[in-house]
């Protein structure tokens, strides 16, 4: 016999999207530096992940460092991009036995060589998974993005392959970093905080969106539960007058 269908992830959005903000002021209550704050926040990835497959998504998007970041201390921004190449370090191997792909998106030119390197190896190891889907936005802003695919497409239109009169959202939303998979269908912002802070700003036209109050190291399998049962409430219309089923 078949098993039961598990209804937590039968009712589980296909695409979950999270701003992960909040590790500055939870180290603040705790008397430490932010950097703490940013460590415990990996901790909460790693939760997230973990509870993300169980729960059913395929595809989870999380926003790691935006190109507005760079206005942080030095200090800052260099252990945003440690904490980078530690997660990858600590837990590459388990993705890649778990099945989850990892994608980065965002600007990698001005990056650092190694982690370049370090991106480059964790989406060729997990090229072949297909369990969930782990995006990663890192150096990314939705303005950025949006600039560089305009860039691509007017090289292409130059190009002639292809035309001004054919660009429209289906084949504009084919330039961006985006362009494999569906747009989000939750987005998630923890911390209080009620605004996109530049990310996914073409993806999220029709998204749901959630905000909470839990700060990002916090964040945890029954936070993300909560979010999801929110997001099963609402009704997607996407401008039409019936509820769509997605
Ligand atoms: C989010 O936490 C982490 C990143 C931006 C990488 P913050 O560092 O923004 O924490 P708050 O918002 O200052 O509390
Ligand atoms: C958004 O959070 C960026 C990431 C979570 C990576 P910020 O903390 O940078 O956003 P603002 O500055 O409060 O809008
Ligand atoms: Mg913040």
């Amino acid at each position: 016999m078949a098993p039961a269908p598990n209804p937590a992830s039968a009712k589980a959005p296909r695409h979950v999207a999270i701003i992960m903000d909040g590790n500055g002021r939870w180290a603040k209550q705790r008397g430490r530096p932010r950097t703490f704050g940013h460590a415990e926040g990996v901790e909460a990835l790693r939760r997230t992940v973990e509870a993300a497959g169980e729960l059913g998504v395929q595809y989870l998007t999380v926003f790691g460092f935006s190109t507005e970041n760079w206005r942080r201390p030095a200090e800052e921004v260099s252990a945003l991009f440690d904490l980078l190449r530690l997660y990858v370090a600590r837990d590459l191997d388990k993705l890649v036995k778990e099945g989850v792909r990892v994608r980065v998106i965002g600007e990698r030119e001005g990056l650092q060589a190694d982690i370049g390197q370090i991106i480059e190896n964790a989406e060729a190891k997990t090229r072949f998974n297909d369990k969930l889907n782990l995006i990663i936005a890192f150096n990314y802003g939705g303005q950025d993005e949006i600039a560089r695919a305009t860039r691509r497409v007017v090289a292409d239109v130059a190009a002639g392959k292809i035309k001004a009169d054919d660009i429209n959202p289906d084949t504009f939303g084919a330039y961006l970093d985006t362009a494999e998979w569906p747009a989000p269908d939750l987005l998630i912002r923890t911390s209080c905080e009620y605004r996109l802070s530049n990310f996914m700003l073409w993806q999220a036209a029709y998204t749901e969106l959630v905000f909470t109050d839990t700060l990002w190291p916090d964040f945890d399998k029954r936070a993300l539960e909560n979010a999801i049962a929110e997001y099963n409430k609402r009704e997607r219309r996407f401008g039409g007058t019936e509820a769509v089923a997605t």
